[in-house]
């Protein structure tokens, strides 16, 4: 099996399309969970800036290659961004972090075989995520150009791991493809360059103003992100942490996600959404997630106006039908949330209306 992010929202994407407001000047689409990107790609096709945001490295960085133009990434020092990946593909081996921990040397220094990577792979990856790094540090690339060379070798490996969709755990058996000889592809760079702002953290600190969209896609099971892509994670941010298990899995319990415990998601989630700035939100979920449809109703139309649109296959032939009335079928919806804009809240009556009838004045 090839590589999947977990919740990743692809296969919803032109669905999600339609519920995304027109571009507005000097506003953002905040794309709080990137992931992939997948969302904000959408978003910035539409004409919008965007902010990407993730409490992982590795996400932001796959998801802000994805929006990286021909001129941002001109690798004018190593002669192209093709010369560039042909200088990654062809970097001598070395039997590094990743051919140590992640290959079956592992077995020799921890006593576990671990099988994610064969270990030619692994000491090529280790080779060529090195070179990356000698290249940033003598200032032959930029910050941008790095970021599109990890992400590019995140592609790569995952063609190549040996694993069941994420880095949680490695086969037993080795599959075809992590046989095969890892390779970086040039990917196809965007024509224009869009106002992108990345950021590494927690969602409650992600920037956001009453102009803008936020579009939260929050993990909606127990499987926390940081343990699934633990190794990713590791080629991001280029360190060498003490591992551990049969996995081999870098610390992560800092970055543990509420939205992965049940007694905790809808509470996040309803502090969330009240700390937000914005007027308009998106939230996309699933019937199968930790909040239950009739309590996540409950706690949105607190915030303001929220509309269930189911998503999926029952989405696409009826689009305007609202979730609740098909919840029994549905699996994933995504919710549009208007907020009561704060001129209007301030717009109350100053005097509520009197028991003999007087209507109070209003401000
Ligand atoms: C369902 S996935 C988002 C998928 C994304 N929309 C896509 O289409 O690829 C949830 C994401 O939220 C991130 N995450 C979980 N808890 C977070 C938090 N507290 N702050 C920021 N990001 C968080 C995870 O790392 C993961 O990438």
């Amino acid at each position: 099996m090839t590589f999947r992010y977990l919740g990743s929202k692809s296969r919803l994407i032109d669905q999600i399309v339609d519920h995304m407001p027109p571009p507005k000047d000097g506003a953002f689409f905040v794309d709080a969970f990137c992931g992939t990107g997948v969302v904000a790609e959408a978003a910035a096709k539409l004409g919008w800036n965007v902010r990407i945001n993730d409490n992982l490295y590795s996400a932001v960085i796959s998801a802000g290659a994805r929006l990286i133009s021909k001129k941002q990434a001109a690798f004018k020092r190593l002669g192209g961004y093709e010369s560039a990946v042909y200088r990654l593909n062809n970097a001598p081996p070395k039997k590094g972090f990743i051919w140590r921990e992640y290959s079956p040397a592992s077995y020799d220094f921890c006593g576990i075989e671990r099988r994610y990577f064969t270990e030619t792979n692994a000491a090529r990856i280790d080779a060529m995520r090195d070179l990356i790094a000698e290249w940033r540090d003598s200032g032959s690339i930029d910050e941008l150009e790095e970021r599109l060379l990890i992400a590019d070798l995140f592609g790569a490996l995952n063609r190549v791991a040996n694993i069941a969709g994420t880095f949680g755990c490695f086969l037993s058996k080795w599959t075809t493809q992590s046989q095969g000889e890892i390779a970086v592809r040039c990917r196809e760079l965007k024509e224009k360059t869009v106002r992108v702002e990345a950021v590494v953290g927690d969602v409650f600190d992600v920037p956001n103003r009453s102009q803008d969209v936020v579009y939260l896609d929050p993990p909606y099971t127990k499987r926390q992100y940081a343990s699934y892509y633990h190794i990713l994670e590791t080629l991001a941010i280029g360190d060498r942490p003490e591992v551990e298990g049969v996995a081999g899995l870098r610390p992560w319990k800092e970055l543990a996600s509420d939205f992965c415990y049940k007694t905790r998601a809808l509470k996040a989630l309803s502090n969330l959404v009240n700390s937000l700035k914005a007027e308009k939100i998106l939230l996309s979920y699933s019937s199968e997630g930790h909040i239950s449809m009739p309590d996540m109703k409950v706690e949105l139309s607190k915030a303001g106006k929220s509309t269930m649109y189911p998503l999926g296959s029952i989405g696409r032939y009826r689009p305007n039908k609202v979730a609740s009335e098909t919840a029994s079928e549905v699996s994933e919806f995504l919710v549009v949330v208007e907020r009561v804009k704060e001129r209007e809240a301030d717009f109350r009556p100053k005097k509520s209306i009197s028991a003999d009838g007087l209507v109070g004045s209003f401000a």
